[in-house]
């Protein structure tokens, strides 16, 4: 079973005499200059975010796809970017692959005048090349639907006047400035703790409405890194692709698509 693919590869080289001409190269093939769009295809929903290398569009059929696992993205109904990861979906406003970040709004608060977030954000534990980036996003923690409350926080801190229940208050607070002054957890239904652009925290934390609105519409950033296993197919100008079902990585490199770990290895692979 383990040689199948091996050979299947062997064969193929045999076909493409000019990849066979590369090999004899002393050290492999010369790095070459090719761009995402080259080797992967790129697709756009029609909201003008590209989707691109390390990013791929997953329209189901996509098998063996280009790019890192769980950055499949899909169109929504209405042509926007979609990333959807567990039960949670989430609008990809931006992508910027000079700086590697890509920005994403939560579909729960999207389009809400008085957004009631449901979820943490956990993006980052569940994919590990998404990165938290300090400088620019920031994360806020709320409080709904709080049966107890300091009085002074009436003045003092915008209750989010538009999830007023009853007698009950909702508030939002940086999270790592929380007022310890009650035990929110104790009088208040639901914590949850969300992010948004550093931008955005005082205009949340100062307004009562809008401004928690506008922050939460604004969404936050994410870095992304590379895969550790795909750097060094990445290094060498390849990309790396994965089929569906199975964990193995491939390398794809002009002209040629292999198991192998880099593009200058197929040579060795041809020896073995
Ligand atoms: C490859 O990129 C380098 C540096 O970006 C450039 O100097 C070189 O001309 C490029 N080669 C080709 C074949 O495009
Ligand atoms: C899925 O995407 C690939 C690559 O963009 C494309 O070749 C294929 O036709 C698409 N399939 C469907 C059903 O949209
Ligand atoms: C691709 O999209 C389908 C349908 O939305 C989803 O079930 C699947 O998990 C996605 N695959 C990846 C790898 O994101
Ligand atoms: C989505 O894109 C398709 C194809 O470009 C277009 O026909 C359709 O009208 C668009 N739908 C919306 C809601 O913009
Ligand atoms: C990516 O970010 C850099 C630095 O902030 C900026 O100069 C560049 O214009 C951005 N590119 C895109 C496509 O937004
Ligand atoms: C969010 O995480 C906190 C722990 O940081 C937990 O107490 C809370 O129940 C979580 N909220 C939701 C809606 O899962
Ligand atoms: C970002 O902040 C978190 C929590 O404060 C910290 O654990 C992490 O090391 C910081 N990361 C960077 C890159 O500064
Ligand atoms: C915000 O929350 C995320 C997810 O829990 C965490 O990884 C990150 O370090 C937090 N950022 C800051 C600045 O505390
Ligand atoms: C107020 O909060 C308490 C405790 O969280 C809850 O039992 C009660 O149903 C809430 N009342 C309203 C009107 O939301
Ligand atoms: C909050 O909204 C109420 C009316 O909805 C307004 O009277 C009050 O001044 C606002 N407070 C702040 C801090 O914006
Ligand atoms: C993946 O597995 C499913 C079910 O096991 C099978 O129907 C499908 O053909 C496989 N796809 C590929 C590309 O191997």
């Amino acid at each position: 079973m383990s040689r199948q693919k091996p050979l299947q590869l062997q064969l193929h080289l045999l076909l493409f005499p000019s990849l066979i001409l590369l090999s004899v190269g002393a050290n492999g093939v010369t790095p070459v200059n090719s761009t995402s769009s080259d080797l992967c295809p790129s697709y756009d929903c029609g909201d003008g975010v590209v989707i691109s290398y390390p990013f791929w569009y997953n329209n189901t059929s996509t098998s063996p796809y280009c790019g890192y696992p769980s950055f499949g993205l899909s169109c929504s109904p209405d042509n926007e970017t979609i990333l959807r990861l567990s039960s949670d979906t989430y609008y990809v406003k931006h992508i910027n692959y000079s700086t590697k970040t890509v920005t994403l709004v939560d579909a729960d608060v999207m389009g809400n005048s008085c957004p009631r977030v449901r979820h943490n954000i956990s993006l980052t534990s569940l994919v590990p090349q998404l990165r938290y980036p300090n400088y620019t996003t920031s994360n806020l923690t709320f409080f709904f639907c709080c049966s107890r409350f300091p009085q002074a926080y009436l003045n003092n801190y915008a209750s989010l006047s538009c999830l007023i229940s009853g007698q009950n208050q909702s508030y939002v607070f940086s999270s790592d400035a929380i007022p310890e002054t009650i035990d929110w957890y104790r009088y208040c239904k639901d914590k949850v703790v969300t992010s948004v652009m550093r931008s955005a925290v005082l205009d949340a934390l100062l307004s009562n409405t809008s401004g928690f609105s506008r922050a939460l519409q604004g969404g936050f950033e994410l870095d992304w890194g590379s895969l550790v296993d795909c750097r060094a197919c990445e290094n060498s100008g390849g990309r790396c692709a994965y089929n569906t079902n199975s964990t193995k990585l491939l390398c794809i490199c002009k002209d040629k698509t292999g198991i192998w770990k880099r593009c200058s290895d197929f040579n060795i692979f041809l020896e073995n």
